[in-house]
């Protein structure tokens, strides 16, 4: 494993990621983890990641010293090079001229981290302070222009740093300069693959459960699909799965559900259908923050009360990413721990967790999936929220409308698919505003409803853009909404970017 040490620089994630890609495994832990934690881990190699601060300032964050005694391998990133000059005693400064973007460095040096690149390179800067001439014992490895040291390293004490970012794309070479860190200078094998993954996950789940019982609250989701068999793949029958159908789902999703876990996988699902619940309970009520409470309480009472019915378990299996616990800070190892609440279930409910994703990066969780039999149906899932169709009815949820919003977005889908658009699109459905127009259909007066499609490209769905679907898809859209879904006879398309407008509608 390679540690990558985080002092809150914007690309850290990144850093474990390229690594990762490499089929190294990597983690991002928090700057202060000290060299004795680290010795335990059995490191091949250490990685100081970029960061805010100025190393000169008060307060800045520093490593256990002792870390550079422990003999592996370090390579410093930005403020991890300047870490490392300002530990071995080297000037570092304010740059006159701050370097942000793309940069021409030339290699002056026989680095094994630059071994066959060439000797010119563009790569990707960001910071406003340098070193101005490397400690003692370390050689220069490149310089641009505004910097006199992007790179330096002591190859006799395995230390090595760049001022540059080797995890952006935007560094052409950075890639195989961290390939050439991992592979020349750590000596790593690069056997980290998602087949190995499988059986040492496996293993792992089958130490932790032994022959107890597993709950899992299964959505139809990818992380919870990905993580309930690869539960199952560990401990069989031992493991049952509770799937909710609360009537807001989309066309057909129930019965894929069931299709895919039961009958193909074989697995203990339990299907629920509170569809009459949910819609009682739902009667009349317009006020989103209303309906989205209502369901996350109304979920938890189900769940509780069929799980009762179900007998005695001591584990509950959920789908929490390593986003999910890196996000909840690493500033502290204190505070790394798993979210508890994910999926919305009730704090006080006595379960442990069982969490197989929790080291995982999404696109690693897919691949996973893929490795484990999952049908692309499912593991390219696109997002869809808990409170389900129920958030994109405006105004009161109604059997009616959910069935015109089913078969619109049912369209939506099969229209983008067609299209081949996606996985160029993050997220595409449709919604039900609360609008009945004046059309006319075959020489006939109709009055009925609005279907405004919704399609955004977004990385993680905290900031959007609206698609720029081409205009004959956009045609086709508005053609099959209108023929095949009945009730409907206007389409509009949403183009407000979030922010300033969120994804959903409510
Ligand atoms: P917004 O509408 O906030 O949505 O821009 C951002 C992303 O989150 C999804 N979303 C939810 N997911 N439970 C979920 O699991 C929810 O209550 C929920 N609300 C929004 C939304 O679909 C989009 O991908």
């Amino acid at each position: 494993m390679v540690v990558v040490l985080d002092f809150g620089g914007q690309y850290n994630q990144l850093i474990t990621r390229r690594i990762r890609e490499l089929n190294v495994y990597s983690e991002l832990l928090p700057f202060s983890t000290t060299a004795e934690e680290l010795r335990k881990m059995n490191l091949k190699g250490i990685v100081f990641s970029g960061g805010p601060n100025s190393v000169y300032s008060e307060g800045a964050p520093k490593v256990d010293p002792a870390i550079f005694e422990l003999g592996v391998p370090i390579l410093g990133i930005c403020y991890g090079m300047q870490l490392i000059a300002s530990h071995f005693h080297a000037k570092v400064e304010r740059a006159a001229v701050r370097e942000y973007g793309k940069a021409i460095v030339e290699v002056v040096s026989e680095s094994p981290l630059h071994r066959g690149q060439p000797q010119s390179q563009q790569v990707w800067m960001s910071h406003s302070d340098m070193v101005i001439a490397p400690p003692e014992g370390f050689v220069v490895d490149s310089k641009t222009e505004q910097c006199p040291v992007a790179g330096m390293s002591d190859p006799s004490r395995n230390i090595y740093a760049v001022q540059f970012h080797p995890e952006v794309n935007h560094s052409i070479y950075g890639q195989d300069l961290l390939r050439n860190f991992l592979f020349e200078v750590c000596r790593c094998e690069g056997s980290w693959t998602m087949h190995n993954y499988v059986e040492e996950a496996v293993q792992a789940i089958r130490e932790q459960v032994g022959d107890k019982k597993v709950l899992c609250a299964l959505s139809g989701g990818v992380d919870s699909s990905v993580a309930a068999v690869l539960v199952h793949r560990a401990i069989g029958d031992n493991l049952t799965c509770m799937f909710v159908d609360h009537g807001l789902l989309r066309k057909h999703e129930a019965d894929l559900v069931m299709e895919t876990f039961a009958d193909h996988f074989h697995m203990n699902v339990i299907r629920i259908d509170a569809k009459a619940r949910f819609l009682n309970r739902l009667e009349g009520v317009t006020d989103p923050e209303k309906k989205r409470k209502i369901i996350g309480e109304e979920f938890i009472r189900v769940f509780e009360e069929e799980s009762k019915k179900l007998g005695e378990f001591d584990f509950l299996a959920q789908g929490t990413l390593y986003t999910d616990i890196i996000e909840s800070g690493t500033a502290t190892a204190a505070t790394i721990k798993s979210h508890h609440n994910v999926g919305g279930l009730p704090e006080d409910m006595q379960f442990d967790l069982v969490e197989p994703l929790k080291t995982l990066f999404k696109d690693e969780v897919r691949a996973l999936g893929t490795e484990l039999g999952l049908s692309d149906e499912i593991v390219w899932r696109q997002p869809f929220p808990g409170p389900g169709l129920a958030i994109r009815i405006i105004g009161a949820v109604t059997e009616e409308k959910l069935e015109i919003l089913r078969d619109a977005d049912f369209v939506v889908r099969d229209t983008i698919r067609k299209a081949g658009l996606e996985r160029d699109i993050w997220q595409y459905f449709a919604v039900l505003p609360d609008i009945k127009s004046v059309g006319v259909m075959g020489d006939e007066r109709t009055y009925a409803y609005t279907i405004a499609i919704r399609a955004v490209t977004s990385k993680d769905g905290m900031t959007a853009d609206w698609a720029r679907i081409p205009y004959d898809v956009l045609e086709t859209l508005s053609v099959r909404l209108v023929n095949e879904v009945k009730g409907v006879n206007r389409v509009v398309y949403d183009i407000t970017s979030k922010p300033p407008a969120t994804i959903e509608w409510e």
